[in-house]
């Protein structure tokens, strides 16, 4: 087990970029795959997470060859085949939830499944809607749980609403309205990330969104495009973060994917007193990308609510050890989809920044952080979660105190490169890897 050890000296400074974004990378693989022709994606996202959506197209018959550029030759929407094995998104919720959509429109039986964090996330806010389109989905506790086997049929329309915003169940109930005799429509509470809506017309079908309704008709073909993929705004909300906390920072990020329904972050943030800056717009045909720049200043507490959620929900850990250290009383509320990532964020947050000497209470949706001037020096734990350890490594660097994070080798399903390029901005600092 890999653990992170950090001594924070001095300020981080630089320019640099972050990996392709991941939501996008998921989403270019799928609908190229099942589109007519050739795409070619630069930019494509480094981690696990998108490289099981890659190994899941090959395994149904997909030739995608990955160099700098990664060039997928769709099969067009009737063109995948049975995979002789079992599919494994590995830890990505994403790869399951969107692939299943995918899988509820083909003839053929697949059998799904991901390792032991995501064979525990609930399943059925994507199967029960799959399964009133037509598709038999068996598996635990009535489909709720992987591994699941999904047997394809023709699907019919329907007209879901979901109780949840989520883009995850948006996407795999439009994306099996693709094979669907009719009109799809989804409907969700407040409008979640629209990469799915975006990528599809950029592929050429025609979608109809009203308010935070969207619509799609069955039997659309799909172009094969070219097109490159920009920076994951997750994954610089670490860099973000710290680069806002510890004094002397100056850093820009370029080429950041800044779609509105990914940008809340940025927002909460600068209501608090950060220098953010964004550059070089580029308002492209499928999503918009800008440079980031962020210089350190001191941040009042912020209160987040249900309303902001869509817009940062992969962005609670870098933001509540943002609270951690900005002195005053800070809210994040309406947070209870928290609870089924790729651990308990609720709880991980709570104990490992109790652990740092913060004032954190828990609530069933969410946290109350009462800031601290600086935090100790302690372990934590990443409790496999990606984002948690990446989040806790920038507490360490703020706090200044020698910091261990146990546990860190899921940093590899979305930022393989984030330790080289955190050394790289902060020079001064010992970071160290152990086994
Ligand atoms: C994602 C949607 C969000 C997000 C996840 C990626 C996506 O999940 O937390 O990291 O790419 O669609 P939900 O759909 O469960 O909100």
């Amino acid at each position: 087990m890999h653990s992170i050890i950090v001594n924070g000296r001095g300020p981080l400074r630089g320019t640099f970029s972050v990996p392709g974004d991941k939501s996008i990378s998921h989403r270019a693989i799928m609908l190229s795959s099942i589109a007519n022709g050739v795409s070619k994606l630069e930019g494509f996202a480094t981690g696990e997470d998108c490289m099981n959506t890659v190994k899941a197209f090959r395994s149904l018959g997909v030739n995608i060859d990955r160099k700098d550029t990664l060039t997928v030759e769709g099969k067009g929407l009737h063109g995948l085949k049975e995979p002789g094995e079992t599919i494994d998104t590995g830890n990505s919720g994403t790869t399951m939830r969107l692939l299943l959509g995918i899988l509820a429109g083909q003839s053929f039986r697949t059998v799904i499944t991901g390792d032991e964090s995501l064979r525990q996330r609930p399943m059925r806010r994507v199967t029960q809607p799959l399964r009133e389109m037509g598709a038999m989905i068996s598996g635990r506790d009535g489909a709720d749980f992987a591994p699941l086997t999904v047997k394809g049929t023709n699907l019919h329309p329907i007209r879901h609403v979901s109780p949840i915003p989520s883009a995850q169940v948006k996407s795999a109930v439009l994306l099996a309205g693709l094979y669907a005799d009719g009109e799809t429509s989804v409907t969700e509470p407040l409008l979640s990330r629209d990469h799915t809506e975006r990528m599809l017309r950029f592929f050429g079908a025609e979608l109809n969104t009203d308010g935070t309704t969207v619509r799609i008709k069955g039997g659309q073909e799909l172009k094969g495009r070219n097109f490159s993929i920009p920076g994951d705004i997750s994954a610089a909300s670490f860099f973000i973060l710290g680069a806002c906390m510890i004094p002397d920072s100056k850093i820009t990020i370029t080429n950041v994917g800044v779609n509105p329904t990914r940008t809340r972050m940025i927002d909460v943030l600068r209501s608090s007193g950060a220098k953010i800056t964004l550059s070089g717009a580029r308002d492209e045909a499928l999503e918009p990308a800008a440079d980031i720049t962020v210089e350190w200043s001191k941040l009042d507490p912020f209160k987040i609510g249900p309303a902001d959620m869509p817009g940062l929900l992969d962005e609670i850990p870098a933001l509540a050890v943002a609270a951690a250290f900005s002195g005053g009383e800070s809210v994040i509320r309406g947070a209870s989809e928290l609870r089924v990532k790729e651990t308990d964020r609720i709880k991980a947050l709570a104990a490992d920044l109790k652990n740092l000497g913060a004032d954190v209470r828990e609530q069933e949706d969410g946290l109350l952080i009462q800031g601290v001037e600086t935090l100790k020096g302690s372990e934590v734990d990443s409790f496999g979660d990606h984002r948690i350890a990446m989040a806790m490594t920038i507490a360490g660097m703020i706090s200044r105190e020698e910091t261990t994070i146990l546990n860190t080798e899921c940093i590899n399903t979305s930022f393989p490169e984030f330790i080289d390029t955190l050394r790289i901005l902060a020079p001064d600092s010992e970071i160290r890897i152990t086994d």
